[in-house]
């Protein structure tokens, strides 16, 4: 019991000290004039509320303790990483959603998100569920530059979109969603065919942002996904223990080294262009292995409903099994983290990597 508490006391004191940094680094700093998103349910501030599709979470008991407890279509009791970097910016502490009717360009012209849960690189893993491709999300980029032209005028708008800090996280749906559920890139490709093919479509993007007047480029490697505990859950009733799925994990570790080479690529081929990889992979795997040393409680089921499998509509204001303090738990639902654990790998990528764009 004292050794735990001795661990927990750490980090309490490492994560005001990181907070402090972050406040000296923003001082006076407003070399980010604003923060653009692209990918998945990881950042997704509510694009899919406005869309046709079931994979939705803007009712409660999502963003219970977001502002004003109130759902916005963020796949979590709170805010996301985007969001925090954001405020560490010294911008809006969140990042409204492109789709969002509440929100104009007067709010865009600081920060923007194009991200809809369930897609991924691949167009197909975005068809699953009927969400918005990353094609798309680029359309309504060009779209964005239009309006802000409109608003700001072409010369600050120019500033704004080559300073902005472009924020990419997708590729779990890919595996998880596409190639490990349905046939059809499976019978195409073997696994790392299928990496290849994924690091081509993260290549054209990239090149096309930067294209679109993008400088600063951060890409986001995959969590380890065989610890979400929907992996867990179907490893468990698979007859394996209630273990991580390790075959899950390798596959994000080799993704995560690829996307690595493919970052020191962009930055030699593309003049004036810092493209950053931020990889919270360690960093998170920590946090699920010893979970009491971070102040959780656990990490094998999550706060909504049974924990085991819910998200989205399963994960319903009614369920009585839902926890009452998410801040015990470090996923929120079967696929997603809490505000707490995205705070905490939030800090340790804004220290570790964004630091560079401060
Ligand atoms: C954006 O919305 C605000 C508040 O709703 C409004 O005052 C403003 O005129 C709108 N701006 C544009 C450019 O539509
Ligand atoms: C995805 O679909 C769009 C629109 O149909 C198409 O332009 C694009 O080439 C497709 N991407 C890939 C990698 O096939």
């Amino acid at each position: 019991m004292g050794h735990r508490q001795q661990k927990y006391r750490f980090s309490l004191i490492i994560v005001p000290s990181v907070f402090l940094m972050m406040v000296l680094m923003v001082d006076g700093s407003n070399k980010v004039p604003a923060i653009i998103v692209f990918g998945d349910s990881s950042v997704d501030s509510g694009n899919n509320n406005q869309i046709s599709t079931v994979l939705k979470s803007n009712f409660e008991p999502y963003g219970r303790d977001f502002y004003g407890g109130r759902p916005t279509g963020r796949f979590c009791n709170g805010r996301m990483s985007t969001d925090f970097i954001s405020e560490a910016f010294g911008l809006r502490p969140f990042v409204p959603a492109y789709l969002d009717p509440g929100y104009n360009i007067t709010d865009f012209a600081q920060g923007v998100n194009f991200a809809s849960a369930g897609t991924g690189y691949d167009n197909a893993t975005s068809d699953v569920l009927n969400v918005i491709p990353l094609w798309k999300e680029v359309e309504y980029f060009k779209e964005y530059q239009k309006k802000l032209k409109a608003y700001v005028g072409d010369k600050k708008a120019t500033n704004i979109i080559n300073q902005a800090l472009y924020i990419t996280s997708m590729g779990t749906n890919d595996f998880l969603e596409n190639y490990y559920t349905m046939n059809d890139r499976r019978s195409q490709y073997t696994i790392d065919q299928f990496k290849v093919f994924l690091l081509g479509i993260a290549e054209n993007f990239v090149k096309e942002l930067y294209g679109l007047g993008a400088r600063k480029i951060v890409l986001t490697g995959l969590p380890p996904m065989g610890c979400l505990p929907l992996e867990r859950t179907t490893n468990y009733f698979g007859g394996n223990g209630d273990v991580c799925m390790e075959s899950y994990n390798n596959v994000a570790l080799s993704f995560n080294a690829k996307l690595g080479v493919l970052v020191k690529k962009l930055n030699g081929e593309l003049p004036g262009a810092k493209v950053v990889l931020s990889n919270p992979y360690f960093a998170f795997l920590q946090i699920i292995k010893k979970p009491s040393a971070f102040g959780f409680e656990t990490s094998a089921t999550a706060c909504c409903a049974s924990g085991m499998f819910e998200m989205g509509y399963l994960c319903d204001r009614l369920n009585p099994f839902t926890c009452t303090d998410a801040n015990k738990y470090v996923f929120w639902d079967s696929f997603h983290p809490t505000e707490r654990t995205n705070k905490l790998l939030t800090d340790y990528v804004l220290k570790r990597v964004l630091n560079v764009f401060f």
